[in-house]
């Protein structure tokens, strides 16, 4: 595991994203592990930033993302698919048919089994990740058990409160994600994983300390990998004694 502490969340940004430019420059076709949430979107930026200034290209390159909130439609604002497109896909030059989202709206059995064939038949090459506070990833949430693949997860309390920030007055957060499961995020060739801040301090400190496995504290299942960059902005380090 390699631990990267950036000055800024900005800088650690600019990093990751030459990761990804490295990655489709030497593999065009690679498939990519997508995460949204707020710490991934100055990421995103900066990848269009790059395709703008053609330094990339993504007109070969697929893409699967880690979740989904289950009752939102691909167009509700509120969707990671909607997020993908508005923070990335409608900006860079990534087909559409190489894209596979989950619909939120769509029958969960179905869309577990749809979600479960894909990953099963294609490897990710470079897996995206934030974390949660509680140490979550995806949103594989802290449980007596790991969901090795795809599965329907009801979301933790302190997911609920923390992305409420995301919803307006008015609109009603689900309470209900489909998510990769563990294996998925084992499986993939590299992971990147971003975390900015200090309310993120906590779980970043627990799983660079721990010393077993604890589906309790997800993010500790990456101990268990060789091939993680772990990259963090100065005041989270900090606050994690880093
Ligand atoms: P955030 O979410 O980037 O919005 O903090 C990350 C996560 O919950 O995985």
């Amino acid at each position: 595991m390699e631990i990267l502490v950036f000055e800024t969340a900005g800088k650690a940004s600019a990093f990751a994203a030459e990761k990804f430019i490295e990655q489709i420059s030497q593999k065009p076709n690679s498939l990519l592990g997508m995460a949204t949430g707020g710490t991934v979107v100055s990421l995103y930026q900066k990848i269009i930033e790059a395709y703008q200034q053609k330094r990339v290209s993504f007109a070969s390159a697929r893409t699967v993302n880690l979740d989904e909130y289950v009752g939102l439609s691909p167009d509700n604002a509120q969707s990671y698919a909607y997020y993908m497109y508005s923070k990335l896909f409608d900006h860079i030059d990534l087909p559409k048919e190489n894209i596979f989202l989950l619909d939120g709206l769509g029958v969960v059995d179905s869309e577990l089994k749809r979600f479960n064939e894909f990953l099963l038949q294609n490897p990710i090459d470079l897996q995206l990740l934030g974390i949660g506070t509680n140490g979550h990833i995806g949103f594989n949430e802290p449980s007596s058990q790991f969901q090795l693949g795809p599965h329907l997860v009801d979301l933790a309390e302190e997911t609920i409160k923390s992305n409420s920030r995301f919803f307006k007055p008015g609109e009603t957060m689900p309470t209900q994600a489909i998510s990769m499961g563990i294996r998925d995020i084992m499986l993939a060739g590299k992971v990147l994983l971003l975390a900015f801040g200090k309310a993120k301090a906590d779980a970043i400190c627990k799983m660079v300390n721990s010393t077993t496995v604890d589906p309790m504290l997800p993010v500790s299942v990456l101990n268990l990998r060789r091939n993680v960059t772990i990259v963090l902005d100065k005041e989270l380090a900090q606050a994690a004694g880093l």
